[in-house]
């Protein structure tokens, strides 16, 4: 079915090859096995099944595959042509057929003397004279030689987006705390609930704030929403409109709406319609993260980036990170009916990460139709969730070991801590007591705990051996066999940051290779868009409003307009 010469866009039937069939065939033998099992059968696979890109070092023993399975699934990703899709992607190829667009994120990240053209576009020229500007910008107010109207050096910036124009760069800033060099401090407004802009202005100094307006398209009306009143609340402090050009900035593609808008050009950075928005974080979008950080730790953090590009686009499948993580996820998807994916960063600075991936994956391969425009004859999409470990251990973690869902999960952990502290425990539990006083390895014995725990659980007889009750063995009864990965790194650097985003985002390409849709488009998001805008005018019309199309939505309306007193 490979075949060099085949049209990326022209889809078909991955379900009906016969390498879909043989992993199907194979799915209830390795159902059958426990992890245990496993493990006591191919007592290396802890050393082998695994794999190092980068910074990253990273186990995927203790998921339910053998080695046949991956063979199994790297024919699948052939049969799929996930290589020349993949080789499509670099090269610029419009891949995202339904936009006629190329997929070029990749070139984000390509280091200054590398070369790219694309639709007669010297790509890589645009991308680092871009930056460079970033980069002088981000001097210019790290230093304090950008003044704000008033003369005032700024002290903090707000980005203003939503979707990719907020979660990448509000992830980033956060995991990289540490990395925040300088005077400039970053918050970021993203809801349309005027209760985030409000909250996030609190306390802050118009004379030492700047906003970025940061959208792709410079029409989303969230974004747009928050821009004006931020720029009411600016101009009201600081008595003129000519306080605007130094305090307000724009990132987009579209220059038209951003100088509508009343931002100079000048001050506006550029991307291109071939960044999608949720492939956005490591363009100007981070311009927010680059005035914390620096440009030459937002340049590391790119290389991160470019790292895990290049394995990918080189390693054989059969080692490629990106490839193995994304074919385990379509494996329990499709062969296993598991819906689910969770990710659990052992790192406080990486709050975020999991509402970043769901952004990324699920906006990325919540398709029903294959580029063709065909139904899709199997499940896509993942479902992406998680929280840091070890909240999550004292709130849901109770389903994923004992419930009756199999949730395969993803464990991110780091040998150096961003920060550690002593324990200081008057207590004489056992487990402080063996420390050897850092919180962050109490940390870190919860991350192997809790994966060892997953596969391997605990049997009735090794619960009733502890001489528990009768009556309560079932209920102490581990069943184990949960699969999980674990991801290492030394330490979160702005390397390892755009390594880990880097992985997941090649995760999700290769899925969707294989489902046969189209990763880069977001048509499932305007619907709802242009019915809000319709009945915005329905809630806030001082007439009756004609009855909407069903009873439902006509008896909320109608609720609602009560309750607002109209
Ligand atoms: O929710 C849809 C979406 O288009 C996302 O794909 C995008 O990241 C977000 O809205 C924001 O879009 P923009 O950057 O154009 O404001």
């Amino acid at each position: 079915m490979a075949d060099g010469n085949r049209d990326k866009n022209q889809e078909f039937d991955i379900t009906a090859t016969a390498q879909w069939q043989a992993l199907a065939e194979h799915q209830p033998e390795v159902a059958a096995l426990h992890l245990r099992d496993v493990f006591a059968e191919d007592p290396n696979r802890g050393d082998e099944l695994t794999v190092d890109v980068g910074d990253l070092h990273i186990d995927y023993s203790k998921q339910r595959v053998l080695r046949e399975t991956l063979t199994k699934l790297v024919d699948l990703a052939r049969a799929a042509d996930v290589e020349g899709k993949r080789d499509a992607m670099f090269a610029g190829e419009h891949i995202n057929n339904t936009e006629d667009r190329a997929v070029l994120h990749t070139a984000l990240r390509l280091p200054a003397d590398a070369t790219l053209s694309v639709d007669g576009q010297d790509v890589v020229g645009d991308v680092h004279e871009v930056l460079d500007r970033m980069g002088a910008f981000t001097d210019a107010l790290r230093s304090g030689e950008w003044k704000g109207y008033t003369g005032k050096p700024i002290e903090t910036v707000i980005n203003i987006g939503i979707g990719g124009s907020d979660l990448g760069p509000a992830m980033v800033y956060q995991a990289l705390r540490h990395y925040v060099t300088g005077s400039i401090h970053c918050r970021f407004v993203s809801n349309v609930d005027p209760a985030d802009l409000v909250a996030t202005l609190d306390g802050l100094d118009p004379e030492t704030t700047l906003f970025i307006v940061a959208s792709k398209t410079f029409t989303t009306l969230e974004t747009i929403t928050n821009a004006s009143a931020a720029r009411q609340w600016l101009v009201k402090a600081l008595g003129s409109d000519d306080a605007v050009s130094k305090h307000f900035v724009a990132v987009s593609t579209n220059a038209e709406k951003v100088s509508e808008f009343g931002i100079d050009t000048a001050n506006m950075f550029e991307f291109w319609d071939w960044v999608g928005g949720r492939y956005s974080v490591d363009s100007a979008i981070g311009l927010s993260v680059m005035a914390a950080i620096g440009k030459e730790a937002f340049g590391e953090f790119l290389a991160g980036f470019h790292i895990v590009d290049d394995h990918f686009r080189t390693a054989p499948l059969e080692a490629n990170a990106p490839v193995l993580l994304g074919l385990i996820g379509l494996w329990y998807d499709n062969f296993w009916n598991v819906a689910s994916r969770v990710v659990l960063p052992y790192s406080n600075d990486m709050s975020r990460f999991s509402a970043y991936l769901q952004q990324l994956t699920m906006e990325s391969n919540g398709k029903s139709v294959t580029k063709s425009g065909d139904h899709v004859t199997a499940d896509t999409g993942e479902v992406f969730w998680g929280e840091p470990g070890t909240n999550g251990q004292h709130a849901f973690y109770q389903l994923l070991h004992q419930g009756t869902r199999m949730i395969p999960s993803d464990f991110i952990g780091f040998a150096t801590a961003t920060d550690d502290l002593p324990v200081l425990s008057a207590s004489d539990d056992p487990l402080t007591a063996q420390s050897d006083g850092s919180m962050h390895d109490l940390l870190m014995s919860n991350y192997f705990a809790q994966t060892k725990v997953l596969a391997f659980g605990k049997t009735a007889e090794e619960v009733a051996a502890e001489g528990v009750e009768e009556r309560l063995v079932p209920h102490q009864v581990m069943p184990g066999n949960r699969p999980s990965t674990s991801i290492m790194s030394h330490e979160l650097t702005p390397s390892v940051v755009g390594q880990l985003i880097a992985l997941y985002e090649h995760q999700v390409f290769v899925a969707g290779a294989i489902w046969g849709i189209n990763s880069f488009d977001q048509w499932g998001v305007q619907l709802g868009k242009s019915q809000a805008k319709e009945l915005l005018s329905v809630i806030t019309s001082a007439d009756s409003p004609a009855a909407q199309s069903d009873s439902s939505t006509d008896a909320l309306v109608r609720w609602y307009r009560k309750q607002r007193g109209r």
